[in-house]
């Protein structure tokens, strides 16, 4: 299983659906998954049964598909590896890929996002500024890092560094 982890805005659906179209892997999105189970919205989600709530449902999920051990690409929302049970079940059980961007280009993607609960506020590019330096660091366990300002054109990468891990792995 590729893993994709990263901060909000970083790229990581763009790679994941590159990902699944040009090799065929299915692609799973928690955060899409929680929304289809939970019949609601991440942003009502966190509005009506709080952070906890959503943090405990992404830590199942997550689980649940890595013990399912099927391959394919896992779509993690950005503070999924916040539980460190999650972190290391990831590490133990998946190809972990830290999706990157630099802070200006997460601020351009997401100016015209109102889906993001923790993006939201009166001052957003204060919000965000706050929350990128808060997260620095977090996303550093992942085996390999890609440039999400070019998400789609490192899918080859991806999926070769991933062939590799899984060779190594099994020898
Ligand atoms: C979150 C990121 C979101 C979503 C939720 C919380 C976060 O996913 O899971 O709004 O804490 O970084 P994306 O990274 O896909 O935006």
């Amino acid at each position: 299983m590729i893993a994709l982890i990263g901060f909000p805005g970083s790229g990581k659906s763009t790679l994941g659906n590159e990902l699944s179209r040009r090799y065929g892997l299915p692609c799973f999105d928690v955060d899409e998954a929680i929304e289809r189970y939970a019949g609601k919205s991440v942003a009502t989600l966190f509005r009506e049964a709080g952070e906890t709530v959503f943090r405990d449902m992404e830590e199942r999920f997550i689980a649940d598909r890595l013990r399912s051990g099927g391959v394919g690409v896992l779509v993690t929302g950005g503070g999924a590896v916040l539980r460190s049970a999650t972190k290391k079940n990831l590490i133990a059980n998946s190809f972990v890929v830290h999706v990157f961007a630099p802070l200006d280009t997460i601020l351009h993607r997401t100016r015209e996002d109102a889906t993001r609960p923790l993006f939201a506020g009166p001052d957003r590019v204060r919000t965000v500024s706050k929350l990128f330096e808060e997260r620095r660091g977090v996303y550093d366990f992942a085996h390999v890092a890609v440039d999400g300002r070019r998400a789609r054109e490192k899918a080859d990468e991806v999926l070769g560094a991933w062939l590799d891990f899984s060779y190594r792995r099994l020898r």
